[in-house]
């Protein structure tokens, strides 16, 4: 049957105090529509159209999905209207499904559960029952049967008693919601046009309604405010949390740790506190996870420790780190960083676009650029490849067993041959042969003689 998903997002959201449109704000790292839009495509819609008003331009040019059109809604009059511009894009048979673009963790099994009963026959609606329904259009019953919604400012104190209310997300079988649109009017206590006044138009038109639930609040709870993005946010992450814990992954903290992507961590992975990862990481067996580390696009093979503050940012070339590997606290890693099995990086290490093969060491203070480094190297403190000469980047070729002294400039491009010696303080501009001590600053002097001025008296 034919699925087309209406997701509402022209609204201005005046409460979140922003120049940014309000469906823009980030969850997890990305806006609160691209979350309702990847919920969308997992129920395999036919055609999505997202509403838009304010702020449309940003908005439209900040998702895109195949079947996905835009329809703007200038001035925004109310739900009713909203829907009603985003008629002349569904197909005359099949469902249409509404969605909210500023309620971003709906889960899909909801909202499939929700086209299911419709049916592609009956008007089927999400509710919920709230402790406090103020502010929500409250669901009216005659015994079990739904008669209409009634929106908080147009409801009696009988109907403000009403617990069971409507989240803004239905089913509805796509002609007769075309046929409805055409019969709203705006004479309500808002003076706009609610897309809840179908409901009792269903009714007298004997179309049966019926309700579907969520299978929790956090599902259906809208971001008005910052308050209200960050207290779902915080469900957002217990929730990863909790998937991660039943696993057998070991947080200190559900609630300092932060997911902005996917994490696939594998047995006895432990987590310390504040931690943060981003886009797609990888944690390999008995990975250890040090406090305040921030982890973007990297795969960490098993066993390996990364100590606290260690920044990690693949980007789009990625970061991978070898098994047994002893990392920070400190460090940081860069796009093409590649570190092989048991290689050492530690405080105030930078590495970029660099290989270090297995068992090389920078333990301290220096720089790898574009740089291969080979087995079993020691890099010493202070040293740093020059790889960019004011135009364009150039490779530092290390062989295996390299003795790299401290303070070193490598500039490249410059090779050292397996076995070389570097002397602490040399700026390297030629290659150093194999096995070799190479030195390449001034020769040490001694002045005998020589005496301190003394302070000349006045
Ligand atoms: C609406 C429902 C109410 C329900 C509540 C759940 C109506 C009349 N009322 O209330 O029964 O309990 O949602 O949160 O539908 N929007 C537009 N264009 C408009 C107006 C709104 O695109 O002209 C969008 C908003 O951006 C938002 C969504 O529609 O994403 C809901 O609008 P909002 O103003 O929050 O709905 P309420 O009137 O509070
Ligand atoms: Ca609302």
């Amino acid at each position: 049957m034919v699925l087309d998903i209406v997701i509402m997002a022209a609204g201005k959201g005046t409460r979140m105090k922003s120049a940014r449109p309000k469906v823009l704000h980030r969850l997890a790292g990305r806006s609160l529509l691209q979350h309702v839009l990847q919920t969308a495509c997992a129920l395999g819609a036919d055609r999505i159209v997202t509403i838009t008003g304010h702020g449309a331009d940003e908005v439209e040019a900040s998702v895109g999905a195949p079947n996905l059109v835009f329809v703007r809604q200038m001035p925004q009059l109310g739900t009713g209207h909203a829907v009603q511009q985003a008629a002349p894009m569904l197909h005359d048979e099949g469902t249409t499904l509404i969605l909210n673009g500023d309620v971003p963790l709906i889960e899909a099994s909801t909202a499939r559960a929700l086209v299911d009963s419709c049916a592609g026959a009956k008007l089927a609606l999400l509710t919920i029952e709230l402790p406090d329904a103020s502010g929500y259009g409250r669901i009216v019953r005659d015994g079990d049967a739904v008669r209409a919604i009634v929106e908080h400012k147009d409801a009696t104190p009988d109907e403000h008693a009403i617990r069971e209310v409507y989240t803004g997300m239905m089913a509805v079988p796509t002609g007769a919601l075309k046929r409805w649109l055409a019969q709203l009017t705006n004479d309500n206590a808002q003076g706009e046009f609610y897309l809840t006044d179908i409901v009792a138009m269903a009714v007298a038109d004997g179309v049966p309604v019926v309700a579907a639930h969520p299978g929790s609040e956090t599902e259906v709870l809208g971001v008005n405010s910052p308050a209200q993005l960050a207290e779902l946010e915080r469900r957002y992450q217990r929730a990863r949390a909790d998937v991660l814990m039943e696993a057998g992954v070991r947080l200190a903290d559900p609630a300092r740790f932060d997911v902005r992507g996917e994490l696939a961590c594998g047995s006895d992975v432990e987590i310390d506190v504040n931690c943060i990862f981003e886009g797609s990481v990888d944690l390999g067996d008995n990975v250890r996870i040090g406090a305040n580390c921030m982890i973007r696009n990297a795969r960490i093979a098993a066993g390996a420790v990364i100590h606290p503050f260690t920044h990690i940012d693949g980007e789009a070339l990625g970061v991978t780190i070898g098994a047994g590997a002893l990392v920070g606290p400190f460090a940081r890693l860069r796009p093409g960083a590649a570190l092989g099995d048991e290689v050492h990086v530690g405080n105030f290490v930078e590495v970029k676009n660099s290989t270090l093969a297995k068992g090389a060491k920078a333990n301290h203070l220096a720089y790898l650029g574009d740089a291969s480094v080979g087995e079993r190297v020691n890099y010493g403190a202070g040293s740093i490849t020059a790889n960019y000469d004011g135009a364009n980047k150039h490779r530092t070729v290390i062989g295996n067993d390299v003795h790299v002294g401290s303070n070193c400039v490598l500039v490249a491009p410059v090779t050292l041959g397996d076995g070389a010696t570097i002397g602490g303080g040399s700026t390297i501009s030629k290659d150093a042969p194999a096995g070799q001590l190479t030195v390449a600053r001034a020769k040490q002097v001694s002045l005998p003689g020589w005496t301190r001025p003394v302070k000349k008296a006045k």
